[in-house]
């Protein structure tokens, strides 16, 4: 099996699974990942870490071998694959951890921008090299790096191909924090300054920031106000009150 789908503490853990090609992305391999979040979408998780296996590489990015001399039919079905794949982790109910450990090149760099975080080993290298391959991003690059760290900067990355060391990415936010030691324990460390209030709260949350970016500001402060106002029909938003008057920790029970 080209992923590895485990759960530990609470949290799900997708491990990409082929590191003799540093884990790069063949057809049958995001067909794995899709079904792999097809199940964590029905699993107890609280949240889900996605990593390479080994530590010399994330993902490297789409096989190169495969795609090479594909027809533009089933290039274009690869691409709509790769982007259909990764943006199922937008419509999971819980939030995504990338633990970048090692080379996220290409559709790899996409997968983990297709995450709700990215976290990077110090060794990590991240980069769009497509330019250097003839072609551009096709996983949804040239829409999320601009997203996360601004229309200039996604242009330089994307039209230079240069790679970033986990420093830079740091720097210019691609990602939050850089992270030392095993990297499923960093991810689920991560993952539990936050697993522990309510799930649907966490998502409503989520989902409003989703939108920010693409919504004109009066339609996002509505899908703010309806989610908030939401919010509070919960039984976890009666604990939280409850327990901040009673001055104890609260007991969410996600609903
Ligand atoms: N596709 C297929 N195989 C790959 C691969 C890829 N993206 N990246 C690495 N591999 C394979 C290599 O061919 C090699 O296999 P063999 O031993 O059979 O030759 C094995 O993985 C190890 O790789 P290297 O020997 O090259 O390892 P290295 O440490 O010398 O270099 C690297 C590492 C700098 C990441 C280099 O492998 C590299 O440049 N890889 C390609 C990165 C890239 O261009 N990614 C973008 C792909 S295009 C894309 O992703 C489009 C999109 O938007 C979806």
């Amino acid at each position: 099996m080209s992923v590895e789908l485990t759960t530990q503490a609470d949290c799900a853990v997708l491990t990409l699974n082929r590191p003799e090609a540093l884990n790069a992305l063949s057809s049958a391999m995001l067909r794995d990942i899709g079904e792999a979040f097809d199940e964590v979408a029905k699993a107890k998780a609280r949240a889900l870490i996605i990593t390479g296996a080994g530590n010399k590489a994330f993902c490297a990015g789409a096989d190169i071998k495969e795609f090479r001399n594909q027809a533009m039919l089933d290039s274009k079905a690869r691409t709509e694959l790769g982007q259909a794949t990764f943006a199922k982790l937008d419509t999971l109910p819980i939030a995504s951890i990338a633990v970048i450990n090692g080379y996220a090149f290409g559709g790899g760099l996409e997968l983990a921008m297709a995450c709700t975080f990215r976290l990077a080993a110090r060794h990590a290298k991240l980069g769009q090299p497509e330019i250097k391959l003839g072609t551009i991003p096709g996983y949804g690059g040239t829409q999320r790096l601009p997203r996360l760290v601004g229309e200039a900067r996604a242009l330089e990355l994307i039209l230079t191909g240069r790679t970033l060391d986990a420093a830079e990415a740091e720097r210019i936010g691609l990602v939050s924090r850089i992270v030392d030691g095993d990297a499923i324990a960093a991810g689920i460390n991560f993952a539990h300054q936050f697993t522990c209030y309510s799930l649907p709260i966490l998502a409503f949350a989520r989902g409003a920031v989703q939108r920010a970016l693409d919504l004109p500001i009066n339609e996002g402060l509505k899908l703010e106000a309806d989610l908030s106002t939401l919010s509070f029909q919960t039984k976890d938003a009666d604990e939280g009150a409850a327990a901040f008057e009673q001055k104890r920790k609260a007991r969410f029970v996600d609903a």
